[in-house]
């Protein structure tokens, strides 16, 4: 039984990882269907879906309903301060009692329109491990970095809380990189497959036995193909997470 379970336990750590960040999009009836084809499926592959907020709660009751152990709700943010006088944020805490299990962490749209830098990633992952939450932060280069030569160096800078917090815990933190090339998010031109195996070795190469997911225009026509590289553990996906058919695509594409 023992050796069942840590069987079970390890095939599961081998899938990939499919995300869906339905960012601030969606109404519940909408974001509802994409539930139920996630919920009739049967999926090769962990999945993650990461509503807003105010849906968090009904997300989950409707999975634990489902019984569904593939399929975790995460969230978009969590607040850097365990509780008090913030208005407007959400605490670690009250993610884990909504039934959250996850967490993305510095985002880039995070990154650009509510200025979070290193610091502030560094102590919402510290407040969500805490809490027992699994953490995805994201890195990425602009288009402008990219073009200069500078890419390798800013996703070295970003990735520098998470190298020190692993340096800390020699057992290991339940993280994830999540390589997000800024100018590949919301435009439909994903990073090429030589783009994104360079940069996963090289993040790899960083972080060691992290698992490093890639997203930026991920859909149904080339998930498969991103996820078959060398070294990607899995995708997180904005805009095509938010139709049913396609997303649903995406995860039955989750082999390789
Ligand atoms: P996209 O977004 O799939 O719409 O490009 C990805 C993300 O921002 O996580």
């Amino acid at each position: 039984m023992r050796t069942l379970i840590t069987v079970a336990t390890l095939l599961k750590l081998m899938r990939k990882h499919v995300i869906g960040n339905w960012k601030m999009n969606g109404t519940w009836a909408e974001l509802d269907e994409v539930l139920e084809s996630l919920i009739s499926g049967d999926y090769p592959c962990n999945i993650t879906i990461c509503p807003p907020y105010p849906y968090l709660a009904a997300t989950t009751q409707k999975i634990a309903h489902a019984g569904l152990g593939v399929l975790a709700v995460g969230a978009q943010n969590v607040s850097q301060f365990e509780e008090g006088a913030y208005t407007g944020e959400v605490s670690a805490t009250m993610l884990k009692d909504c039934g959250c299990s996850v967490v993305v962490i510095g985002h880039s749209e995070r990154r650009r329109y509510f200025a979070e830098n290193e610091l502030d990633v560094e102590s919402k992952i510290r407040r969500a491990l805490a809490c027992s939450l699994s953490c995805v932060m994201c890195v990425g280069e602009t288009g402008f970095e990219r073009d200069a030569g500078t890419a390798e160096e800013k996703i070295q800078l970003q990735l520098a809380p998470a190298i020190k917090m692993l340096a800390e815990s020699p057992l290991g933190l339940s993280l994830s990189i999540a390589y997000e090339p800024i100018w590949a998010i919301g435009t439909g031109v994903a990073a090429s497959g030589e783009q994104i195996v360079s940069m996963h070795e090289f993040i790899k190469g960083l972080v060691g036995d992290v698992p490093v997911l890639y997203g930026g225009s991920v859909v149904a026509g080339n998930a498969q193909a991103i996820m078959q590289l060398h070294n990607v553990d899995g995708v997180l996906v904005g805009g095509a997470s938010l139709n049913a058919a396609e997303f649903s695509s995406i995860c039955y594409s989750a082999i390789g």
